[in-house]
C-alpha cells in the first residue's frame, strides 16, 4: 500500500527525545530523526518532508542561523519548520519565528499539543499553494475554511452564527461549486492535514453535482454545498487518535465517534435561520435505507432525498479520499463497493445519477 502519512524530519541531538517524539509521532506522521544537521538536510534533499522540526536542545543561535540559511534553499523556502523550544520563552519564541521558523512548540510537549502545532503548519502550506490557482476557486477554497474555523470556533465557544451570515461568506464558494473546475477544488483540499475540513470540503462538492444532476438550482443547492460543509463540524470534539485510527474502531470508539452527528447538530443549533435541508444532511448522512445507520436507525421511506443524497456523497467523498492510514481508491472501485457490498444501505437510483454526472466531469 501507497504510503499516505506526511513525511518529517526530526533534527535533535538528545538521543532519548529523539526516540520519544518518533515513537509517539509514528502513528500520524513518517518521521526520520537525526542528530546531525547535515544527514537531516541531505535526507531531506532526497526524499522532500512536508516538514522539518529541529529542537532547541541544541545551541539556540544555530537553529535560528540554520532556518536562516535554510529558507535561502528553495527546497526549503516554503516548508513548515516547527522549533521544538525547550521552556516557554517568548523571547526565543520571537527569534526563532524572526529566523522564518513557521512557529514554535514549548515544553513540556503533549501529543494533542504536538499534533495541533504541526497540522497547522501543514495546513498553512497547503492554503499557500492556493494562491497559484485561478482567481474563482482560490477564493472559494480560502471562504470554505474561513467558514468551517469560524462556525466551528464560535459555535463551540457558545456564540450564535446566523445562517445568513454563513450563506453570505459561502458566496466564493458557491459560484465555485456552479462553475465548471470542481476538480481544483477538490485537488486543492488533498492534502490538508484538517481531515474533517477537507472531507466535508469534498462532500459539499459531490452533494452539490448530485443536486445538480437531480436539476436543483439556486437556493436549494446552495442549501446542499453549505449543508456539506458543516455535516460534520461535530468532529472537532472528536479525539484526533479516533478520528485518523488506521484500524477498525473498538465498540467503545465507536461509540464516540458516532456522537459527532449529535454534536454537529447542537453546534448547528446556534445558526438561527439555518434551513431545515442542512440539519437534514448533517443528521441524517449516516441513516441507511435498510435502517442500519445512526443515529436514528431510520429506514426506508423515512429517508428523504437529500439524507440519501448526503450518504452517497459521504461514503464516496471517504472512500475516494486519502487518509493518514490509506490511499485515495480510484472512483471505479468505489463506485463498485458501493452498488455491490452498500447496496442495502444506499439509494442505487441516485447512486446510478452521480456515477454518470461524475463520469462526464472527469474527476481525478
Ligand atoms: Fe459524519
Ligand atoms: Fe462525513
Amino acid at each position: 500500500m501507497k504510503e499516505s502519512r506526511p513525511k518529517l524530519v526530526l533534527l535533535d541531538a538528545h538521543a532519548g527525545l529523539r526516540e520519544q517524539i518518533t515513537a509517539a509521532l509514528g502513528p500520524l506522521y513518517l518521521i526520520k530523526n537525526f542528530s546531525l544537521t547535515a544527514d537531516a538536510l541531505r535526507y531531506a534533499h532526497v526524499t522532500e518532508p512536508n516538514a522539518i522540526l529541529i529542537s532547541e536542545a541544541r545551541a539556540q543561535d544555530m537553529n535560528y542561523a540554520l532556518v536562516k540559511s535554510m529558507r535561502l534553499d528553495p527546497l526549503f523556502a516554503m516548508m513548515p519548520i516547527v522549533i521544538l523550544l525547550d521552556g516557554n520563552d517568548s523571547g526565543q519564541r520571537a527569534m526563532a519565528l524572526r529566523a522564518g521558523a513557521t512557529s514554535c512548540l514549548a515544553k513540556p510537549y503533549n501529543l494533542s499539543n504536538f499534533v495541533r502545532i504541526i497540522s497547522t503548519a501543514l495546513s498553512a502550506s497547503v492554503e499557500k499553494r492556493w494562491e497559484s490557482l485561478a482567481p474563482l476557486q482560490a477564493e472559494a477554497l480560502k471562504c470554505g475554511i474561513a467558514v468551517f474555523n469560524d462556525v466551528s470556533e464560535r459555535t463551540v465557544a457558545g456564540e450564535n452564527v446566523p445562517y445568513a451570515e454563513i450563506s453570505a461568506a459561502c458566496e466564493p464558494l458557491l459560484a465555485a461549486v456552479n462553475d465548471d473546475d470542481i476538480d481544483s477544488l477538490l485537488q486543492g483540499v488533498r492534502d490538508h492535514d484538517n481531515y474533517t475540513f477537507s472531507h466535508s470540503l469534498r462532500v459539499s462538492v459531490f452533494l452539490s453535482m448530485l443536486g445538480r444532476a437531480c436539476g436543483l438550482t439556486g437556493d436549494d443547492l446552495n442549501i446542499l454545498t453549505i449543508g456539506g460543509l458543516l455535516h460534520d463540524i461535530g468532529k472537532i470534539a472528536i479525539p484526533s487518535l479516533i478520528l485518523n485510527k488506521a484500524g477498525k474502531l473498538s465498540n467503545a470508539e465507536f461509540t464516540i465517534m458516532k456522537g459527532h452527528v449529535p454534536a454537529t447538530l447542537k453546534l448547528l443549533d446556534r445558526s438561527p435561520g439555518l434551513p431545515r435541508g442542512a440539519v437534514i444532511i448533517a443528521g441524517q448522512h449516516h441513516e441507511k435505507i435498510d435502517g442500519s445507520g445512526y443515529p436514528d436507525g431510520l429506514s426506508g421511506r423515512r429517508l428523504n432525498d437529500l439524507a440519501r443524497m448526503a450518504a452517497i456523497a459521504d461514503v464516496f467523498g471517504a472512500l475516494t479520499d486519502r487518509r493518514v492510514y490509506k490511499s485515495a481508491m480510484a472512483p471505479e472501485r468505489a463506485f463498485s463497493i458501493m452498488s455491490g457490498e452498500m447496496r442495502e444501505h444506499l439509494d442505487m437510483h441516485l447512486l446510478a445519477l452521480f456515477r454518470e454526472m461524475l463520469l462526464d466531469a472527469k474527476l481525478h
